[in-house]
């Protein structure tokens, strides 16, 4: 591993944005930047971020791990975003556009979504995004929010057997390896404009996107929804983000949590 950018001055280098990733700090190794950002950061100004060359307690959706080595992006963004609940569930399918376009653009690579928050190449996971936000009591907007943003770059499968199933790395594909500087400035690039649109209250666009690069429309799934399991068809996605299924049975439903897992037939 020689990628020794990443430093807030080359990433600051590369950016094209207005107000997202001017300021910002590392840390060498932290428990997850998405805690350190809720415990000690939360009062920066949007678009702050904090990067992490490794952390110890990566999180993921669903209260997972995410297993977070040096040698990984692990990015998370500060937002003060003046969305309603409905609208604020789209940042972490414009996250997942984002990373795809940064991957596409920096890689010459294809990568596709898998709902809701993983982005893949092929059939292997190499990015995953968890965006929390936190709000006072009666306020219908959040004080802030945090896009946590994982990818990774490399990936010692011997270190990780536990991952050597499901988890891709883009060092796995044949390409000039972007740098982690350059990979965090395209991701906020691409990131901004999709942001003020939907902050100037259009996701469409937005949404037409992140259903383009969705892996399961139209293919045999697997519902994992609380304690239900039970295989289904992907039928569509909502202008909300939420998941349109179709059981065995013919019966349509919504899914807007949970998770699938896309058969093999
Ligand atoms: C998932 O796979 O379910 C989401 C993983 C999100 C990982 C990123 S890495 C940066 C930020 N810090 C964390 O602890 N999690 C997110």
């Amino acid at each position: 591993m020689n990628d020794t950018s990443l430093t807030l001055s080359a990433i600051s280098a590369q950016l094209h944005t207005q107000r997202l990733g001017h300021c910002g700090h590392i840390l060498s190794c932290t428990d997850s930047t998405n805690t350190q950002i809720k415990q000690r950061f939360c009062e920066q100004p949007e678009g702050f971020i904090l990067l992490a060359e490794e952390q110890t307690s990566g999180r993921g959706r669903q209260g997972r791990t995410f297993v977070s080595p040096a040698g990984g992006l692990y990015l998370s963004l500060l937002l003060h975003p003046d969305l309603p609940f409905d609208k604020l569930s789209l940042l972490t399918p414009l996250a997942a556009v984002a990373v795809c376009q940064a991957v596409e653009q920096l890689c010459g690579l294809p990568p596709q979504i898998k709902w809701v928050n993983d982005v893949f190449l092929g059939n292997r996971k190499v990015c995953g995004i968890l965006t929390e936000s936190a709000f006072g009591q009666f306020a219908e907007k959040p004080d802030y929010s945090v896009v946590g943003i994982g990818v990774n770059l490399n990936l010692d499968r011997t270190a990780h057997p536990e991952l050597a199933e499901i988890a891709g790395a883009l060092a796995d594909e044949n390409i000039l390896l972007p740098t982690r500087a350059q990979l965090a400035a395209a991701i906020l690039n691409a990131f901004e404009p999709w942001y003020d649109q939907l902050l100037a209250g259009n996701g469409h666009e937005l949404v037409q996107a992140y259903r383009n690069r969705l892996n399961c429309l139209h293919k045999p799934i697997t519902v994992v929804s609380g304690d239900a399991t039970y295989p289904a068809i992907c039928t569509g996605l909502t202008d909300e983000g939420n998941l349109i299924v179709t059981d065995e049975h013919g019966q349509q439903s919504v899914l807007c949590s949970g998770e699938i897992r896309i058969r093999l037939e």
